[in-house]
């Protein structure tokens, strides 16, 4: 076989098992792996010495948001580019409507952020902001090729909350189309209560960022994620859980999928690196993030969750805000734009902190970052996997060689990082998309503009079934669930 590029001699990891060898690409697709692969007439890419990954699928992006009064400071060419360096070749973002707009008209908007600017493939979750007059339109949108819905329990002021009937009614609607439903499950009638009581210039005088954990403990999200459980247990929707952030919530998942509900939860990786100290910090408010970060024990099990299964997927929640634009806080945390950089850092801090720190072996770490994305998002074959048939989106990392983190050398817009001065692995070396070098020496190389929209077909791991039986009781059939989940585990 004749191969247009060759990636030698590397360790590879696919589904089928981490050997060393070569990766052959015939246009934009894996065409063969093997070992010594015919590299003549091929662009020879080594790899020896490093690690030969899938490139990583960032499934939680928000890109030039209008969000918290200002809009999010990536847009499509830095936060692609940015992800480019960490090893992703593909990202979802939310297509969130405009007041009055309709689902379509989210979907428009967002293509024309991306077309033209993002480096890297792309798709988008569409977001129902009111149910009552949207929910006619889901089935149009899962026929364009968008199979992942999003609901927020929360964001009243910015006209995104959902209530349990719209979540009850979109579950119904999932199971129908063989679709899955994203949730940001936080409690807001009790979350607005505690926000309430401590919203008083002493409170703020006395305790300032450290408001936005003290007012969000972790049964607010715990409270949210037991109801979407409950919706989903009772419609047979396909629920997805994202940014899950705590402990309670994790065993919430736990049993729930014990019992064969379709539930599965994302995680994103400041939750596992960071915890809620860094709001002592006199910068602490540029980490205001929504859901915030929690603890130690929050992390930990989160951790534990990501070995044992009940946590699928690790992203990032990209939403990124510049030193200016969290100013405006100007002393009061319910005025913070909410949000981190982070798809620069998701596969150095996953890789650094998950396999160099002993928490996940790199096969698990792929299937965190890739492959159960790809799959869950209705992704696969196409992305997530190094195999042949699937497009050649790669990321070559050296196993040990660190970076410091500098947010002066990054792609991103933001003038700050998290992890500012943290010692990382993993940074991409090089990054091919469909078969095309984009990163090469650390350095981003590719065109903007180049990446792709990605239509899709299928979501989640729930069989689709027309009869859509409302409230069935747990017991009449067995759960298809059970089975898919091993997969997870395996896969
Ligand atoms: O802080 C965050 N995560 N901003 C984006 C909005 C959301 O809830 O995901
Ligand atoms: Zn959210
Ligand atoms: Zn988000
Ligand atoms: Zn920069």
């Amino acid at each position: 076989m004749r191969f247009d590029k060759v990636i030698a001699g590397g360790t590879v990891v696919t589904p089928g098992g981490t050997f060393v060898g070569d990766v052959g690409i015939i246009g934009e697709k894996i065409a063969a792996l093997g070992t010594e692969l015919d590299d003549e007439g091929a662009d020879f890419i080594p790899a020896t010495g490093h690690l030969v990954l899938p490139g990583v699928l960032d499934v939680h992006v928000h890109l030039e948001l209008p969000f918290c009064g200002t809009v999010s400071a990536d847009d499509y060419r830095t936060g692609t580019r940015a992800g480019a360096r960490g090893g992703v070749t593909t990202v979802i973002d939310f297509a969130i409507p405009s007041a009055g707009g309709t689902l379509a008209q989210a979907a428009d908007t967002w293509m024309r952020k991306a077309e033209g600017k993002s480096l890297i493939d792309y798709t988008f979750h569409i977001c129902i902001t009111r149910w009552q007059e949207q929910k006619d339109q889901i089935a149009d949108m899962v026929a364009r090729g968008f199979t992942t819905f999003k609901e927020f329990m929360i964001y009243e002021s910015e006209g995104w909350q959902s209530d349990d009937r719209a979540l009850f009614g979109t579950l119904e609607q999932m199971r129908e189309h063989g679709a899955m439903l994203l949730v940001h499950a936080e409690s807001a009638r009790v979350l607005d209560e505690l926000i309430a009581r401590h919203h008083t210039p002493e409170e703020m005088q006395r305790w300032g960022a450290q408001l936005h954990r003290i007012t969000r403990p972790n049964f607010i999200e715990a409270e949210a994620i037991e109801r979407a459980v409950r919706w989903c247990e009772v419609t047979g929707g396909q629920l997805y859980i994202v940014h899950m952030s705590t402990a309670e919530g994790t065993d919430i998942v736990r049993a729930a999928q014990a019992r064969g509900v379709p539930v599965l939860a994302e995680t994103c990786v400041q939750y596992l690196v960071l915890d809620d100290s860094v709001f002592e910090r006199p910068d602490g408010h540029l980490f205001a993030c929504c859901p915030q970060l929690k603890g130690r024990n929050d992390i930990d099990r989160l951790w534990e969750g990501l070995r044992r299964g009940e946590v699928s997927v690790v992203s990032t929640d990209t939403c990124t805000f510049t030193r200016e634009q969290k100013a405006m806080w100007n002393g009061d945390w319910t005025k913070i734009p909410m949000g981190m950089p982070g798809l620069e850092t998701l596969l150095p801090l996953t890789y650094t902190q998950g396999v160099l720190g002993g928490r996940l072996s790199l096969e698990e770490m792929v299937r965190k970052l890739s492959t159960n994305p790809a799959r869950i998002m209705g992704l696969a074959p196409r992305k997530g996997a190094i195999q042949v048939g699937a497009d050649a989106d790669v990321a070559i990392i050296h196993p040990t060689s660190t970076r410091r983190v500098d947010p002066a050398e990054m792609e991103t817009n933001a003038d700050w990082s998290p992890y500012e001065g943290m010692e990382l692995a993993g940074f991409a070396r090089t990054t091919l998309s469909r078969g095309e070098v984009i990163v090469d020496d650390y350095r981003v190389v590719g065109r903007e503009g180049r990446g792709q929209w990605l239509p899709r077909t299928s979501a989640g791991l729930a069989p689709r079934s027309d009869a859509a039986p409302v409230a069935a009781p747990r017991d009449a059939s067995p759960s298809p669930f059970r089975d898919h989940r091993v997969e997870i585990h395996l896969g």
